[in-house]
């Protein structure tokens, strides 16, 4: 696209927290389509290893690392500086986004993240319980915050990447799709309560976040290297936590890990095992049946909370909802190496840029399932080479990431006064809209897997046969 559009204004500062791999990303299309004065952008991060891009640039940079004590004191005067509204982008780890969205509805500032992360420490503590080191705990402190708010207070946009972010544009797309090729008679919803109902009027039991990473060097993964296309902190440090997921009405028992939560929304469970060596079946375009991580995230609880249709007190329905992740084939090696090891982390990491990788696709996409249609993908098909033509500094999982935190950012300035929001309660239609351009093919597409294909062939399982879509069948036990 030669011209591309300015999508709205940013009138006051703009504070970048983290120049990683999405940091870096995200920087040029802030370029592309914000206006915004440049001598006012400054970028935070401990590590200096980008900073030549912003040096190229004029923008200030300022090499810290946020903490619980400090992030007051150097956030609050560059978040104030000058006139106008500003805007906080956080694109880090270890920073408490809790904390972060607080201080900037004091600011009066617009927020965007696309993970709640938490200050330092808190992935890696043994003394924390397992139910409290999930995304379910970390969202739950979100929500009460969000509800803690008064109404008309300063958007910000809580975990807005490709996914958790994107994914829930994907499944509002996925289900009018659905719902149309069954020939249900329905309006498009307007309300949380109208989407959830054409949830369960279309029949979908689950939803699979099914991704596909087939992106590579071309070189063998070396011996004691963590290697992704992403954060590899991120990575482990979600990969580590319990695995989780929604927990649909359809469900009949809980896995022997599995375990309900005490208190808060009841829309999800988590298992006592991480979700880096958690393995399900699932369907993706390309590969066809694979298996996927059942790493943890925000989305699979959100979604499942989302699409929930009660009657007073009593849950009528929820669908199941989990990621499905087949990262890059050098990523699932590095987690075998990792867990081999005992969990220990290689003590090299490399993160595959764009320079580097000579092919492959990040495939990103919801499955919807259980239907009378059986099963339905809808995502993006972002290939490498399409990702160099359109923007730079970033790999395809790159910039199905930073192209969504650019549609959030939009929709936050299109609606100023929302307060603390989660992608699934943004205009898909907007965002998804504005984000079309970075994400290559789009398609949507049936078919008839189920997990009990060519199961109980040579050895016995034990299958639930009534319904494929169990999540006991889903769950890889060997
Ligand atoms: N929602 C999604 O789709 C999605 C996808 C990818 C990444 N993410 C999240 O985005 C974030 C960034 O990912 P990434 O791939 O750029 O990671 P990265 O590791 O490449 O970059 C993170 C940056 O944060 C900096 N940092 C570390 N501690 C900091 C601190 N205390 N204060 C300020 N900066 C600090 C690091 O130096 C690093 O440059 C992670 O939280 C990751 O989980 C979300």
């Amino acid at each position: 696209m030669a011209n591309w559009p300015v999508h709205a204004s940013i009138t006051g500062p703009i504070v970048m927290i983290g120049f990683g791999s999405i940091g870096r990303g995200t920087l040029p299309l802030i370029e592309r389509h914000f206006k915004y004065d440049p001598s006012r952008f400054v970028v935070i991060d401990p590590s200096d290893k980008n900073r030549h891009l912003l040096d190229e640039r004029g923008i200030k940079f300022i090499q810290a690392a946020l903490t619980k004590k400090n992030y007051r004191e150097i956030l609050t005067p560059l978040l104030t500086a000058g006139s106008g509204q500003g805007f906080c982008v956080n694109v880090s780890v270890d920073t408490s986004s809790i904390d972060i969205i607080e201080l900037c509805r004091e600011l009066n500032v617009f927020y965007i993240d696309t993970v709640i992360e938490p200050w330092k420490g808190f992935y890696s503590n043994p003394k924390i319980s397992a139910a409290d080191r999930t995304n379910y705990a970390l969202r739950e402190q979100m929500l009460a915050q969000k509800r803690k708010r008064k109404p008309g207070s300063v958007t910000a946009v809580s975990c807005c990447g490709a996914n958790p972010g994107m994914v829930s544009w994907f499944t509002k797309q996925a289900l009018l799709n659905i719902a149309t090729d069954l020939g249900l008679k329905f309006t498009e919803p307007k309300t949380r309560e109208e989407w959830a109902n054409l949830m369960m009027k279309a029949g979908v039991k689950g939803i699979h976040i099914a991704e596909r990473d087939t992106q590579q060097r071309g070189k063998p993964k070396p011996i004691h290297t963590f290697v992704n296309t992403w954060s590899i902190e991120g990575f482990i440090s979600e990969g580590s936590q319990p695995a989780e997921l929604g927990w649909g009405t359809h469900e009949k028992s809980l896995p022997k890990t599995g375990r309900k939560h005490k208190a808060g929304c009841q829309a999800a469970i988590y298992l006592l095992q991480p979700g880096a060596n958690t393995r399900v079946r699932s369907w993706c375009p390309t590969p066809g049946a694979q298996y996927g991580f059942c790493i943890t995230h925000n989305e699979s609880i959100s979604i499942a909370d989302y699409y929930t249709v009660k009657k007073g007190k009593t849950v009528k329905y929820r669908p199941t909802c989990h990621y499905a992740y087949h990262p890059a084939n050098d990523a699932v090696l590095s987690l075998h190496e990792m867990f081999g090891t005992g969990g220990y982390f290689q003590p090299h990491w490399h993160i595959m840029d764009e320079n580097e990788i000579v092919e492959g696709i990040d495939e990103l996409g919801v499955l919807l399932y259980g239907h009378k249609n059986n099963a339905y993908w809808y995502g993006s098909q972002l290939s490498i080479e399409e990702t160099k033509a359109v923007a730079p500094y970033q790999n395809a999982t790159g910039l199905q990431v930073t192209s969504a935190v650019m549609a959030g950012m939009v929709w936050a300035l299109e609606n100023p006064k929302m307060g603390i929001v989660e992608a699934d309660e943004m205009d898909f239609r907007r965002c998804l809209e504005v984000q079309m351009p970075y994400l290559g093919p789009v398609i949507g597409t049936y078919t008839d897997w189920t997990p009990l294909k060519e199961r109980n062939l040579f050895f016995p399982e034990d299958l639930d046969k009534k319904d494929p879509w169990q999540f006991k069948n889903i769950l890889v036990n060997f």
